[in-house]
């Protein structure tokens, strides 16, 4: 072997380790500005418009869908592409077309997904819009598939070792499945919906069933996916219970499938079934096993992802009740936001401000303080939230009506503050280069 193809190789191997941080770095700053401009901003005018009329009648279907789509596809969607594209990294070489695949998968997903937000907000030419927006869409999601897919690791990774997958990786995949059927069933609604409706609105029955794919498909089974990986390290937890988690998958598709059907009082109990196997698989609320790693975080992590998964069985109890007992969507609606916001939303604003400092260069989270502050806000607009929502629309408690813009504003500080604080976190020098500048300061310090 010629003595220089080590070191050339390993010179490669680390620029395309940077050319993937720098990749992922953009998907999650995509992510963030989907997630606050056309998702929270929208998301916080319809409510504030719903407080006032004190009703969800008047508001346009259209644009309650175009934020749903851009907080879920534009926000969740792209970060888990993002991390998905970047740990190739960790599956050993990375192959020579993943970052430009990366890039072009970016560029046909961002598109997609503004394509979509601006057809249902402008409906400019939106029978042919709509259609095209999930294309590309499905185009981006296909090409990081198919990337991820048939990349092989060099060798078996460390922590797999041989014998069957973990549950982790099962439930990833799961998670990547869901994705795909719920891209699918998008690109045939709005196909459906661009022959046939008279608005880029998706009906209210075809929109009920796709939520609970959009929901407890992708992005649920991904976070469990994530949560069976990193918190026994991260939060000291016991190794997750391989069977339980495999019966709450189980669960949870079953409790898919039926929605599909309108079956929703077996697809509830499916679900709530589902979120109880996974809490206890997790060893959620359990005594840890070991203290938990909360170096550069603040130390209130742990409580909040435990707080994240009571949102969790908060949001599954109230879609059973829903199933029962809706009557102004009400019920629906806090469920829907127990997950949305207490569950995905805490959870992402948890385990991202504890990796994605790292992923993103190497770096260390700028400050401990302004993750609690977004944590803290998000919890208490939440809990105003769910609580107000059901009292106000399902009119058991009228007075409610003007907490419902407390609650917006409350999540809107707490978004914004949690994209300052990745932003913040990205404009710092990685840590090795940090701790470089900081010693030269203190010599010449020292000099003078
Ligand atoms: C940040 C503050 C947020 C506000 C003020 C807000 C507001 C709203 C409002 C007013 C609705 C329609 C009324 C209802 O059914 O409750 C709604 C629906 C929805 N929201 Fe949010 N939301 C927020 C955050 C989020 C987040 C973070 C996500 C997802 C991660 C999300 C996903 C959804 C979805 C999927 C729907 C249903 C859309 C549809 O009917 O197709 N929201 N939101």
């Amino acid at each position: 072997m010629d003595s220089g193809e080590g070191p050339m190789r390993a010179t490669t191997a680390v620029a395309r380790e940077l050319a993937l941080q720098r990749l992922l770095t953009v998907w999650i700053i995509t992510g963030l500005t989907f997630m606050l401009l056309p998702g929270t901003f929208l998301g916080v005018w319809n409510l504030i418009s719903i407080a006032g009329e004190r009703t969800p009648a008047h508001i346009d279907p259209a644009w309650i869908q175009a934020h749903g789509h851009a907080q879920l596809f534009g926000w969740i969607g792209t970060f888990i592409l993002g991390i998905g594209f970047y740990s190739l990294s960790k599956m050993g070489a990375i192959p020579e077309f993943a970052v430009s695949r990366g890039w072009l998968s970016w560029a046909l997903w961002s598109g997609g997904v503004t394509l979509r937000w601006a057809t249902n907000v402008w409906q400019w030419h939106w029978r042919w819009m709509l259609p095209l927006s999930a294309l590309f869409e499905l185009g981006g999601f296909l090409l990081f598939f198919i990337t991820v897919r048939r990349h092989r690791p060099e060798k078996p990774l460390a922590a797999v070792g041989p014998g069957p997958r973990p549950a982790w990786m099962v439930l990833v995949v799961f998670g990547s499945i869901g994705f795909l059927a719920s891209l699918l069933a998008n690109g045939v609604v709005a196909m459906q919906s661009s022959i046939a409706n008279a608005s880029p609105a998706v009906p209210h029955a075809v929109n009920q069933r796709l939520l609970a794919l959009f929901g407890w498909g992708f992005p649920v089974l991904t976070i469990w996916g994530f949560s069976a990986r990193w918190l026994p390290v991260f939060l000291g937890l016991h190794p997750p219970s391989v069977r339980l988690m495999y019966a709450a998958l189980a669960a949870d598709v079953a409790g898919i499938l039926a929605a599909g059907v309108d079956a929703w009082r077996f697809s509830t109990a499916a679900i709530a079934a589902a979120v109880v196997l996974a809490c206890y698989g997790l060893r959620i609320f359990a005594p840890p096993l070991n203290a938990p790693k909360v170096t550069g975080v603040h130390r209130s992590f742990p409580v909040f992802v435990r707080f994240a998964y009571g949102w969790l069985a908060v949001s599954a109890s109230l879609a059973v009740s829903a199933s029962l007992w809706d009557r102004a969507g009400g019920l629906w609606g806090s469920s829907r936001h127990a997950l949305t916001v207490g569950f995905m939303s805490t959870m992402v604003f948890a385990i991202g401000q504890r990796v994605l400092p790292a992923f993103c260069g190497m770096r260390v989270l700028y400050s401990p303080a302004l993750m609690f502050w977004s944590l803290a806000l998000l919890n208490a607009g939440c809990l105003i939230r769910v609580v107000s929502e059901i009292g106000a629309y399902e009119s058991y408690a009228p007075g409610l009506w003007p907490l419902l813009s407390v609650s917006a504003i409350l999540e809107m500080a707490a978004v914004t503050i949690f994209a300052a604080s990745l932003l913040l976190t990205f404009r710092q020098l990685p840590a090795h280069l940090m701790a470089n500048s900081q010693e030269k300061s203190g010599q010449s310090v020292m000099a003078s």
